[in-house]
This record gives structure tokens, C-alpha cells and sequence, in this order.
């Protein structure tokens, strides 16, 4: 730990900044051992009697002028954090010259090297790294950075903005100056310098703008961009189709760099990307990292209105920009995909994820009230939740007032630096609606449990809901106030859908015949439907309404029901998870007398009817067939047992590929059928049954069905089959494919070697591999040659696949997997403490587990937490696990 106690910051403590600063200009000089900055700032002071206080870390301090006249040392203070001038006039400029260590900076944050080019990192707080700097979000100003470096190593000098000046200088070097006319603050600041090559579009805005499409790379990755530039134009165009938003600039730029510690990076004008959301290619990326290219650069697209030309007013706010960043993204796949997918796939990674951060000693609320280190709190309960919360506002607006809100909110408040509160406000003034209850869902963390109860009424011919809402206590509240939760619903009777008639409740602009959103309010609230002329199947959280957890006992026979009628696609595919999870909490039970217990026939049924009814939508029929994930399964128990989950799980599985192989046969050969390659909906749901299928039938694997995954792997024609059958043969578990695991293996990194984005697949396919061998495994690939310390996508391939991805390896009861986490994350703090901490992530839900592993998990935390050069974000998370 640095010398002080890391502290606490507060969202209480929130004050304007005591000075403005109109203007930045910036100027780099890059030399190979170092990196010169000059920072010529236009100050003005806001708040009277305050000294200037400017944020810089590591910074090496070369000099300081304030109105023209150098400093004395006498003059100013400087510490880990800050350098302060005490005495500064109301208006003047201020100059400073730091000499920084990109080729050194391995943190990834501020200005670093990948592979040989220079890149940036600002957001949250890495400008500061950078130069001295009132380094907060609500500071804006209008940047000027000019750029010199040496011409043959770095022909390509890029910022901010339009370019508006290039100059050949001396010895070899050149200069750049962009202008950024837009003002925003530091975080959305960055500078590349490297030998890169771009590939051009255009895009003319609704009204008239020509704008410049440039995505640039690596030169050898120049044919994989494509599918980018499309997903570009098409985000754009939505944009302002459906929000009526409009690009600003006259030119948009996207940079690919392979050490990145997220996906992406919203700098204005500038996009800087993990080449993992940039890249895509037939022949190399699956399906999946298709569909994450086109999401992740529509969302830092969405940015230039969410985010940068309206920003966050100090961190707390951060889900403003994220949480509706990502709920316009969500919306914008499900309009160029298929809609119900999209919603499955969102709401298994909330249930999966989130609700387990809800759970853990990490909760917090959507607006957090206070932080340690920033970076720790780009979370899923600030991205995904947050999105969940502000499509709650959509579905109690609708779609049209929901427009007009967000219309308003950017009309009253671009150019400015605002708050959750602000957002909320301009979805109040258009709709006339209170939303003083609705901020809970901002304010409190934890998910709240939904439990509802039926009741028909044969004579009266009514039907009664009735709610029970609580929410567990967290650290910021004890006792929890009650959500306001939209719950959209129907009734299914024998026929169909049932007319819906409930007195008042319903919200009118939603109530059709046979759809409503009820709106609960209170800790317990019941509604009464009337004239319901037969007791109906309920279905309940249509679309996932809100994020909560909710319990109805439901029987096998009214699941099977909803599975195959029911008009909402996603409570189709719950009432299977819910069947799915019946079926294998029975089977738990079971395992604990007897060792070889059935499995309920009534999961054969439903399971037999999607893979034999050729009308359904395969992509649904895939999503189907795939069992709730034992993380999930996890969450629901008190006490987490990871092997009795798992072997029920498998057990489940085993007698589904026995009983259906047939089934699963006929639909692989059905889905196989050969057609063009194309990365549409249609085709894309096509290969997703057809490797679900086949991953049942390697889970048979006869001799027959080994052949074709075989024959499937050895001739695919693009990455998602390829790897599909890969996976399927690496992580069977049967004893007999030792030697064609280690085949496939090895042909498959002799073949991609030279593609790092396929090594990570390759590191991923074997640390998520749920077989004994895979503890040694990972080990083992530590020191692979194609491994990579620095690497944060390497990282995350072996250390994040294996912990957060492979439940059953890591809490292996000897602690060999708590013991590989402990020891990587000790190497990794200081070197990049956000990866490390994140990476942290599954040993700080040690309470989830029995007594043995809690002891196993806590040393580990322990161990971590006497490093005696402990970072913030590390310190931040161990000890908040530790200790609450
Ligand atoms: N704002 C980025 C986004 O679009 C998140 C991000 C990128 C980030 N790089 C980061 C956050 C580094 C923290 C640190 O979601
Ligand atoms: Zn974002």
C-alpha cells in the first residue's frame, strides 16, 4: 500500500470546481526514452480565496509558469496527488512542462505503448498521468494538441477533432495539430501515434454533413474491418432514425490496439478500441465476437450524445452515460438481429452476473454513494442494470413519450455536465409522471425478490396476484424502501390469451386486450382480475419488465404451457430455464441419497417438441436447449454447492442427448445444410442449433458422432463451426478423446498461431474446459509462448476464462484454483491494478460457499491483502470483501 490509507470519496462531498479552464493546449513530444508534455492552460477562477489545486500522478515535474512568469520551488507544493499553487490571480495562464514514460507504462491508463504504437487512456481519471490537471468530468474546455514524433516510426499523429495543421520538421520528425471545437472534459481527451494504415467510408448525415468514416489498423489486419465500417454506418443511421441524434464533426475515427483493459473508448472524435471489438473476419471470429464488434462500436458511437456531448457531472453519475449507453445499444442489436435473442442473451448475463455483484460484498447502488477507486466501478450494476433501470422508465413512459424525454433531456442540458437526477427530471416534465419512488431503484442496492401468489375465484369469476416485494440489506441501506416495479403480464387459458380486466391498476397506455404492465408499489399489493371464465396459466415479467428476482409456483404442466404458447419469446424461454431448474434441483436432492436418481420425463417432452417442430425460430430452439448456467443455478441456493450442481447439471444433460439423440441428430444434419456464408440473423441462428445439437451429441459421443464433430472441425469454413467442435471435443468428458483433444489442439494453434484474437480462443477453449486435467492445464499455459502477462485479453482468456467461466475447476476442494488466482493477481497489482482487481472478482464471493472453501478462498484475500505495495483498486476490493 502507498504510504497514506487510500480514501473514501462521497457523493455528499460533491462541489463545484473552484476554477474553469476555457482552454487546453497541449503539445507532445515523443522520444523514444520519454515523452515531453506541454500543457498551456486558460484559467479562470470560479470560487473566491481557493489556491489552484491540479490533479497529476507520477508525473515528473520539468517546470511551472502561472501568467508567463517561471515558478520557484517555493512556490507551489506538490504531492502524490496534486501540485498546488496558493497564490494564482482571477484570469490567467498557466504552463507546465512533465516528462512521462509511455514505454514503461504498463497500466494501461494515460498514455502507453501497444506493440509499437502510442495510445491513450483517460477515462476515469488517467489524464492526470498525463499533465497536471483539474482532472473531472465537469471541467470542460476546448483542446488544441499538437504532436511530434519521428516520421518513419509514427507517420500516423491522430487527436480530437479536425486535423488543421501537418508540418515536416528536422531530423526526420513531423507535426500535427488538431483542434477539437467541441468542449468536453480530460477523460474524453486522446492522442495515437504509429505506423497504421486506415480503410475510409462516408456518411451523410440527415442533414447534409459529409462525414469521413476512417477506421485504422495494423496493416496486416486491414481485410478484417469491414464489418466495423457497416456496423458504423448502421449506427449512425439509427441514431437518427430513432433518436433523432446527429454526428458533429466532420470526420469519425476508430483506432485498433491490442493492449487494452476494456472494450472500448468513447474519445471524441477518436474511438480507441480493443482490437477484439474492431476486428472481425469469416475465417476467424465466431458469431458471437461478431455480434460484440457491431454492439461495442454502436455504443461508443451512441457515446458522442450520451456521454460526450451531454457528460456526467462527477463519477457517481457514471450509469448516465453507461446504463442508457447500453440500454441504446441493446436496442440497436435488437433491431438489427433478432429481438428476442438479444433480450435472452442480456437477461442471462444480468441474472448470471449481476444479481450474483448484487449478492456479493461489492453491491452497490446504480448511483453509487461512495468510492475508493473509480475504475472498480465500471460494473455490471452500472452498465447492465443501469440499462435495465432506464428500459423500466421506456416501458413506463412508452416508446413514444420515452422519445420525447430523452428530446428534452439533451436539448435542455448538451454542452453540459449533468446528473442521474437531470435525466430522471426531463423523463418527468414530458410525461407529468412522479418518479420520487422510482429513484430507489438508483439509490438502493440489491435485488429485490418478487414473490407472488394466485388465486382463482371459480364463482366470482375472478383471478387475484399478489406481490410481495423485499430486498436484501446493503451497506448503504439497511432497510430497504419499496421499488416501484412494472411488471408486464398476461393470462394464458386453454384457448389463448385471456382479455384482461383489473380495475384502475393497469396503466392505460399499455393496457391492450390480453398485455398490461402492473405497476407495485408497496412491500405487498394484490390485483384482481375479473371476468376470467377459467383459472389461467399466469405469465409473469414479460421481456423481463424489471430486474428482480421473481418467485410464482409454477407446476411442470403450466411451464410446458408457457414454453409453447405463451406470445412473449422471452417468458417462452424462462419457462424452460424455470423447468430446466426444477428438473435439476430435483436431481440435487436426489444425489444426496441416492446415486443415480432420475430425471423428470415432463423435460424430454418439452425439449422433444422444440427440436421437432421445424416452425420454431432455431436461433430460440438454441437458446432453449441450453441449460441454465451452474452460476445461475448457484445463485439461487443459500449455500453454493459447485459439484452437486454440476454433476446434476451434467446428469440432466446426459439424459437428454441419451433420449433425444435421434432428435438432436436429425436437427444438426437439418441445420447443416450447406449455404452461403453470411453473418445475418437467419444464418447466424442457423449455425447456433446446429452446434447446440451438436454439443448434445458429443456428450453421447459414439464413434458416429465423434466423426462428424471431427469432419465438422477439419473442414469448417468459418470460426463459429470450427470452434464449436473444437470446444465440443476439449471439453467432453470422456476419458477415451485424451488423444484427439491434444489432435485438435495442437492443429488448431499450428493453424492460428499468427492471429492472437484466435490464441485467446485457443487459451479460453482449454481454462474453461470443466474437466480434472484443466487445473494443471492452466498452469501449465502460464508459460506458454504465446502467453502474455501484459496482455489484458490474454488475461482474461486464461485467468478470467478459468475462474469466472469454469465454476467447477476453480472451486476445485483442494484450492488449487483459489491458489492460481491468488498468486496471478499478485504478480498483476502493481503492474495493472484495474485488471487485477477485476480479475479479483470470483474469490470475493468466498461467503457463497461451505466452511472448507470459505477458509481456502479468505487465505488467498488475506494473502493479496498484505502485498506490501497494495494498489487502490486492489485494496479497494479486498478489503470490502473481507471486511463486510
Ligand atoms: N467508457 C468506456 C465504455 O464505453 C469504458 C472504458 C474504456 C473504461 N476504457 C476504460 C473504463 C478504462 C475504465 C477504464 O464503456
Ligand atoms: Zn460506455
Amino acid at each position: 500500500m502507498s504510504k497514506n490509507q487510500p480514501k473514501t470519496i462521497y457523493l455528499k462531498d460533491y462541489k463545484k470546481p473552484d476554477f474553469s479552464i476555457e482552454k487546453t493546449q497541449l503539445t507532445f513530444e515523443l522520444e523514444d526514452e520519454y515523452t515531453l508534455v506541454t500543457s498551456t492552460l486558460s484559467i479562470k477562477r470560479e470560487q473566491a480565496g481557493q489556491p489552484l489545486r491540479l490533479h497529476g500522478q507520477e508525473l515528473e515535474l520539468v517546470s511551472v509558469k502561472v501568467a508567463g512568469r517561471l515558478l520557484s520551488q517555493e512556490e507551489y507544493d506538490q504531492d502524490d496527488e496534486f501540485l498546488t499553487v496558493a497564490d494564482v490571480p482571477d484570469v490567467f495562464e498557466f504552463e507546465c512542462v512533465t516528462k512521462i514514460y509511455p514505454q514503461n507504462n504498463a497500466s494501461l491508463e494515460g498514455l502507453y505503448k501497444s506493440n509499437t504504437m502510442y495510445c491513450t487512456q483517460c477515462e476515469a481519471e488517467g489524464f492526470r498521468k498525463i499533465t497536471y490537471y483539474l482532472d473531472r468530468p465537469d471541467v470542460l474546455s476546448e483542446f488544441t494538441t499538437t504532436i511530434i514524433a519521428d516520421k518513419k516510426q509514427y507517420p500516423v499523429l491522430l487527436s480530437n477533432g479536425n486535423k488543421i495543421q501537418e508540418e515536416k520538421l528536422v531530423d526526420g520528425r513531423h507535426k500535427t495539430v488538431w483542434h477539437d471545437p467541441h468542449l468536453k472534459p480530460c477523460y474524453l481527451f486522446a492522442l495515437v501515434a504509429g505506423d497504421l494504415i486506415h480503410i475510409d467510408d462516408h456518411f451523410v448525415t440527415a442533414s447534409g454533413r459529409e462525414v469521413l468514416l476512417r477506421i485504422f489498423v495494423e496493416e496486416k489486419d486491414k481485410k478484417k474491418c469491414a464489418h466495423a465500417m457497416t456496423s458504423l454506418k448502421n449506427a449512425m443511421k439509427w441514431d437518427e432514425e430513432v433518436y433523432g441524434r446527429e454526428y458533429d464533426l466532420d470526420i469519425f475515427m476508430i483506432v485498433a490496439v491490442d493492449d487494452f483493459n476494456m472494450g472500448a473508448m468513447e474519445n471524441k472524435g477518436l474511438n480507441i478500441f480493443n482490437t477484439s471489438c474492431v476486428l472481425a473476419a469469416q475465417e476467424t471470429t465466431t458469431d458471437e465476437a461478431f455480434q460484440r464488434v457491431e454492439g461495442v462500436v454502436a455504443h461508443e458511437y451512441f457515446h458522442n450524445w450520451s456521454g460526450n456531448r451531454v457528460t456526467c457531472r462527477d463519477w457517481f453519475q457514471l450509469s448516465l452515460k453507461e446504463g442508457f449507453t447500453v440500454f441504446r445499444d441493446a436496442e440497436f442489436s435488437a433491431d438489427m438481429g433478432s429481438r428476442t435473442v438479444k433480450r435472452v442473451e442480456d437477461v442471462s448475463l444480468l441474472r448470471s452476473m449481476q444479481f450474483a455483484e448484487d449478492a456479493g460484498p461489492m453491491a452497490h447502488p446504480v448511483q453509487p454513494s461512495s468510492f475508493i477507486e473509480i475504475s472498480n466501478f465500471y460494473t455490471l450494476t452500472i452498465y447492465e442494470k443501469g440499462a435495465e433501470v432506464v428500459r423500466m422508465i421506456h416501458t413506463l413512459l412508452g416508446p413514444e413519450l420515452f422519445r420525447k424525454g430523452s428530446d428534452l433531456y439533451f436539448e435542455r442540458h448538451d454542452g453540459q455536465a449533468v446528473t442521474i437526477e437531470d435525466f430522471v427530471a426531463a423523463m418527468r416534465d414530458v410525461s407529468g409522471r412522479d418518479f420520487d419512488q422510482f429513484m430507489n431503484w438508483y439509490r438502493q442496492a440489491g435485488t429485490p425478490d418478487l414473490r407472488v401468489t394466485s388465486k382463482y375465484d371459480e364463482e366470482q369469476k375472478t383471478y387475484t396476484l399478489n406481490f410481495k416485494q423485499s430486498c436484501r440489506a446493503t451497506s448503504e441501506s439497511a432497510e430497504k424502501k419499496p421499488f416501484h416495479i412494472p411488471v408486464a403480464m398476461g393470462l394464458l387459458g386453454e384457448a389463448g390469451a385471456l382479455p384482461l380486466k383489473c380495475d384502475g391498476v393497469v396503466s392505460p397506455e399499455t393496457n391492450d386486450n390480453t398485455h398490461c404492465v402492473l405497476e407495485i408499489t408497496e412491500a405487498e399489493q394484490s390485483f384482481t382480475f375479473e371476468n376470467v371464465q377459467e383459472c389461467p396459466v399466469p405469465s409473469l415479467l414479460r421481456n423481463f419488465s424489471a430486474p428482480v428476482k421473481l418467485r410464482y409456483r409454477y407446476s411442470r404442466d403450466e411451464l410446458l404451457t408457457l414454453m409453447s404458447r405463451d406470445e412473449d419469446g422471452f417468458c417462452r424461454w424462462d419457462a424452460c430455464q424455470e423447468l430446466a431448474i426444477q428438473v435439476i434441483q430435483e436431481v440435487m436432492t436426489e444425489l444426496t441419497t441416492e446415486p443415480a436418481p432420475s430425471v423428470d420425463e415432463k423435460i424430454i417432452t418439452g425439449y422433444k417438441r422444440l427440436l421437432t417442430d421445424e416452425t420454431l425460430d432455431p436461433a430460440m430452439v438454441a437458446l432453449m436447449l441450453k441449460l441454465p448456467s451452474e452460476g445461475y443455478i448457484a445463485e439461487l441456493q443459500t449455500v453454493a454447492d459447485m459439484d452437486l450442481i454440476h454433476h446434476a447439471r451434467a446428469r440432466v444433460e446426459r439424459k437428454l442427448a441419451v433420449a433425444l439423440k435421434d432428435e438432436f441428430m436429425s436437427t444438426y444434419l437439418r441445420m447443416n445444410e450447406q449455404t452461403e456464408f453470411a453473418v445475418d440473423s437467419a444464418s447466424i441462428a442457423r449455425r447456433s442449433l446446429k452446434n447446440a445439437a451438436l454439443h448434445y451429441l458429443m456428450v453421447h459421443a459414439s464413434a458416429e458422432h465423434v466423426e462428424l464433430c471431427k469432419e465438422q472441425f477439419y473442414t469448417a469454413n468459418n470460426m463459429t463451426d470450427e470452434y464449436g467442435a473444437l470446444k465440443a471435443i476439449v471439453h467432453s468428458s470422456k476419458a477415451s478423446l485424451k488423444d484427439l483433444k491434444q489432435e485438435v489442439l495442437e492443429s488448431f494453434y499450428a493453424k492460428w498461431k499468427h492471429e492472437p484474437l484466435v490464441v485467446n480462443q485457443w487459451f479460453a477453449v482449454q481454462s474453461t474446459a470443466p474437466i480434472p486435467e484443466t487445473n494443471k492445464t492452466v498452469n501449465e499455459l502460464l508459460t506458454h509462448e504465446a502467453f502474455d502477462l501484459k496482455n489484458p485479453n490474454k488475461l482474461r482468456a486464461l485467468i478470467g476464462g478459468f475462474s469466472m467461466r469454469n465454476p467447477i475447476c476453480f472451486h476445485d476442494k483442494s484450492g488449487s484454483g483459489y491458489r492460481f488466482l491468488g498468486e496471478q493477481i499478485r504478480k498483476l497489482n502493481s503492474q495493472n491494478p484495474q485488471v487485477a482487481a477485476r480479475l479479483l472478482t470470483p474469490l470475493t464471493k468466498w461467503k457463497k460457499f461451505d466452511e472448507g472453501r470459505q477458509k481456502l478462498m479468505l487465505a488467498e484475500l488475506q494473502k493479496i491483502e498484505q502485498l506490501p505495495d497494495l494498489s487502490k483498486d486492489v485494496y479497494e476490493v479486498v478489503t470490502k470483501s473481507i471486511h463486510s
